[in-house]
């Protein structure tokens, strides 16, 4: 990477990977993303609706031997480092562990690394084995889940995607988005030109609106990989009396095994993009049934605009 991302272009740039070269990481790569998993299995949620969860806990295997030892059926070819990710069972430990795996695949995008999320295609038992047997050497007071939900394999991805991979894009209609009138309803589509903008830095994110910055970040919710492409996430806005916006309602259109780690990132993808705009807002769960859906409510934009 020769110049810094910042974390739109980050998330515009990232795609899932499924074919990787021999290219091992850094020193110093290795030593940044092992610490930022302990930092993100230590972390405690920065958020009240989620101060129930239990914390997840990721673990970076580097230089297995083979993927055929950590298998992935076939899916994924090449890769020698994993991301190993433990989570809780419920909805609220799901969403949380989706919001930290995606925080640590969006600083490799920012270091020029591919992943891919693997949800079910890997070896259950062999990453579970390589996760357990990594766990034992580390000791601490938090008593983390045990049980291996989430793979992520991190590495340099060849040029040309191989034929599986292309197969495998075409299957979940990977390059298939939906358009941002079908998920998001009450706020206007951001044009591409201010999306070009804020990434290349010809516009500040404090010459935004509060109205466009919140358009910006739904379409980074747009952009974040989910199960199978199902793009669960759906989004309305709130608005006061006068028309202005007083929040964002999230609802999710699946319910599955995986549902809630898809709204964890694009919950990770919206946290992320408000910041960049410096706007103060709270996440609240009112009642346990909305979730894995949540209320963001923006309490404040520090722009001037
Ligand atoms: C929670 C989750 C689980 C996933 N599981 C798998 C998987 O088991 N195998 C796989 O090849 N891809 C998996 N993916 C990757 C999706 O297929 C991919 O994100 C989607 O097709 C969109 O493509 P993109 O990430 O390139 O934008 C998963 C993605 C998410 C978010």
């Amino acid at each position: 990477m020769n110049h810094k991302m910042n974390i739109l272009e980050a998330i515009a740039t990232r795609r899932s990977r499924r074919t990787y070269s021999q290219q091992v990481l850094t020193h110093a790569d290795t030593t940044y993303l092992s610490s930022e998993c302990r930092r993100l299995s230590e972390a405690p949620a920065y958020c009240h609706a989620l101060d129930e969860a239990k914390l997840p806990k990721i673990i970076l295997q580097c230089n297995a031997v083979t993927s055929a030892k950590l298998g992935t059926y076939g899916i994924i070819k090449g890769a020698t480092n994993f991301f190993i990710m433990a989570s809780g069972e419920s909805e609220s430990d799901k969403i949380l562990a989706g919001m930290r795996m995606e925080s640590l695949l969006l600083a490799c995008t920012g270091l020029g690394l591919s992943t891919c999320w693997l949800g079910g295609t890997y070896s259950k038992s062999a990453f579970q084995e390589a996760y357990d047997r990594i766990n034992r050497t580390q000791t601490g007071n938090y008593t983390y889940p045990e049980a291996v939900s989430i793979v992520v394999p991190v590495g340099y991805g060849t040029e040309e995607p191989r034929f599986t991979e292309k197969i495998m894009r075409r299957l979940c209609q990977a390059d298939m988005r939906k358009s941002f009138s079908q998920l998001f309803e009450g706020v206007a589509s951001p044009t591409p030109q201010l999306m070009s903008q804020l990434i290349s830095g010809t516009t500040l994110p404090s010459d935004v609106t509060t109205e466009d910055a919140v358009a910006v970040a739904l379409e980074c919710v747009r952009l974040a990989p989910s199960s199978t492409n199902s793009q669960p996430w759906r989004a309305e806005a709130n608005r006061d009396i006068k028309g202005h916006l007083t929040g964002i309602t999230f609802r999710c259109a699946t319910n599955n095994r995986l549902s809630a780690f898809d709204m964890g990132i694009a919950y990770c993808h919206f946290i992320k993009a408000l910041r960049f705009f410096g706007i103060v807002f709270d996440m609240e769960i009112e009642r346990p049934t909305d979730l894995p859906g949540a209320f963001f409510k923006i309490r404040k934009n520090n722009n001037t605009v």
